[in-house]
Order: C-alpha cells, then structure tokens, then sequence
C-alpha cells in the first residue's frame, strides 16, 4: 500500500538485510531500518519495531535466514527458533511460521540451507499478500451488501492494527475496507485508539489517511455509544490466535467491542489468513496472553510544541498498573470469520468446512 504516493510493503530481503518500517517511530517519523542479525530481529519483534501476527510471522522467518548468514550450524540454528518463538507469546503467527521454516532446514548441512530459508521465507511472505488479497474479496461482499441496502456511507468500527502495517500488504481487517474504496463504495472508518500503545490512531489512522480513506480516531470507550447511535454499521477486528472453535483472541479491548456489538445487534466479523488459526488448544484459557511492561500505559510518546519526539509520564508516580495486551471474545459473539478461502461461522463445523 501507498506512504506519500510511493507503493511500500512492511517487510523485504535486500543484500543480506532484512529492511522494516520502525513502526514505533510512525505515525511522526517514516523510517525504514535495517535488522543485521538474528538479535536485532528478536529484538525489533519484543520492542514492536515490527508487529502484527502476520508480520511477526514472516520477521521470523527472515531472522531465521540471518542466523545462517551469521552462523551456518544446526544448535545455532534450533537456539534462534526457539529465541524467537519466545519473543512475543500471543500471536501464533510466529510458532507458525518458524515451525514451518524449520520443516525445511532441520538436518540441512549442505551449502543450499541459505537458498532453501530464503526461498520460504520469500514465499511466506508471497503467501501472506495473496490471502489477505483474498480477505478482502471476500469481505468486500460483506460490505457491499450492507451499502446495497443503506445506500449510503458504510460507518466500520475496528479495533487495534490489522492494518496493511500489520501484514506484509492489505491488511486482513483492512482489506476489504480498501477493495471497498478501491470499487467506489463510500466508507468510513472508526478507528479506536487503542490504548495503551495506540495502534489505531498511530498506524491504522495513518496508514487509512495515505490511501485517502474517511476515517476518525475514536477513544476505546467510545464505541458502545456510537454503536446505541446507529452510527456504526459493522465491525471488523484482526485475530492474533483464533481456535478451532472460533473463538477469538486479539488486542485487549477486542472483547468489550463485542459485547456492545452484539447488544447492539451490529455485525462483529473477525478477519484472519489461516496462518493464525491454532488447531491444537481447546480452551481459550490456555492462550499465554502476554504482559508487557506497565510503562507502556503509564507513560507516553509524542511530538512536544518544537515537534521534538518526546516520552512523558501521565500517572502518579506511586500508582500500580497492569498491562494485559491481549482479551479472548468468544465465538458466540462473532458474526463470521473472513478468511482468504471464504466467510464461515465462527465455530468448529465452520472452520473445518473451509480448512478441513
Ligand atoms: O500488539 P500488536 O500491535 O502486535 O497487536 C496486533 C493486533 O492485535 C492485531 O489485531 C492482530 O495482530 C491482527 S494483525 C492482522
């Protein structure tokens, strides 16, 4: 998708660099930063330089191609997939996509391991384009039928980043919002904060704005009245875990919007490539949601009045805080799941129609 006119992805492989956009920098600062070695990966995934479940997904990978440009040895090797598996726990993207790196190049000695990790990794990538390529086709049906009938703006809620930002290109919750636009149907966009890392003014609004899409950063608390208004016509939120029985695990918050929803009687859609389905837990209760730093909330980072990027503190010194980064909405409040095979209902029968 496009930054001031000029087509991007998040992610590419050029002379033995993985090059990123540092999106703890944007929405201030555009800058593309290159990670060397399988360090600088596993750290730009734990401080969020890079993230998103499909986007953590496909930095894996291409960590995994520095660790045998740095070291060709097979411990060495298995020690960086295990470092990085661990280096974010909630998206499932990640173990997904090294356990499939590492199908290819467990036991590999010869001098063809470099060209086997990058074709694949290349390839997740590729792969990852085209499904969420495809979860827009299909959800811009959603959309579209809801606009035959309104016959006037369509108003979508999301939540978070699922965002072109959070993928390697379109986006899942994103895309059908942007093959809507791209087909002339008007649309405008809720974006919630997002709080307390604000990917949804920072990066959703941002990256909505370059392609020159309505849409208006709302405060995370701001959903349930405007949906009590009529002023939201459907919700679309990305998944970082979606179990086989369709519940959904995404950024805290992504609960509490559905449960408006749903007393709202307002469509909840939940848009996913199947990289991010976790056929093996049963019950939600075992997702290791992640705890990040209580900084994260009690402190914040801006432009001061010199336009000078700053970190302040807005808590009392003194106070506790917790920092849950991900909630669990359970099936029963999901419409349907777009997927780059179709639209299913959220359930097992649902899934395993498409997947099975
Ligand atoms: O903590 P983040 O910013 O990595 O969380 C991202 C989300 O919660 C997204 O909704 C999810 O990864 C889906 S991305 C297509």
């Amino acid at each position: 998708m496009k930054i001031e006119g000029k087509e991007y992805r998040t992610i590419w492989f050029e002379k033995n660099v993985v090059k990123i956009i540092d999106q703890t920098k944007l929405p201030h600062k555009f800058i593309i930063k290159d990670l060397k070695t399988i360090k600088d990966v596993i750290n730009a995934i734990k401080i969020m330089e890079v993230r998103g479940a499909p986007l953590i997904g496909a930095t894996a990978a291409y960590g995994l191609v520095l660790a045998i440009i740095e070291n060709n040895d097979q411990s060495f090797l298995k020690k960086s997939a295990d470092n990085l598996i661990s280096s974010r726990p909630t998206a499932i993207n990640l173990k997904w996509s090294v356990d499939r790196m590492m199908n290819k190049l467990s036991g590999v000695n010869s001098d063809k391991i470099l060209e086997i990790a990058l074709s694949e990794a290349n390839k997740i990538c590729e792969e990852d384009i085209k499904f969420c390529e495809n979860i827009g086709i299909n959800g811009l049906k959603i959309i579209e039928e809801i606009y035959n009938k309104k016959k006037d703006t369509v108003n979508i809620l999301t939540h978070c980043n699922a965002g072109w930002l959070a993928t390697i290109n379109w986006g899942t919750a994103t895309s059908p919002i942007y093959h809507a636009h791209k087909k002339g149907i008007p649309v405008h966009v809720w974006a919630d904060e997002t709080r307390p890392r604000n990917q949804g003014a920072n990066l959703t609004s941002y990256e909505l704005n370059e392609e020159g899409i309505k849409n208006t950063i709302i405060a995370d608390n701001t959903g349930g009245i405007l949906m009590q208004r009529g002023e939201v016509d459907m919700c679309i939120v990305g998944t970082d875990r979606t179990l086989a029985n369709g519940d959904v695990c995404n950024k805290v918050g992504t609960y509490l919007k559905a449960l408006a929803a749903n007393d709202n009687n307002i469509p909840f859609y939940v848009a996913l490539p199947s990289s991010t389905i976790d056929w093996n837990i049963k019950d939600h209760k075992e997702i290791p949601i992640e705890e990040r730093n209580p900084e994260e909330l009690s402190h914040i980072e801006g432009l001061d009045e010199k336009g000078i990027l700053k970190k302040i503190q807005i808590y009392p010194q003194k106070s506790k805080a917790v920092n849950l980064a991900f909630d669990v909405t359970p099936a029963k409040y999901v419409t349907g799941l777009i997927t780059e095979k179709g639209v299913c209902e959220a359930s097992k029968e649902g899934l395993e129609k498409l997947f099975k």
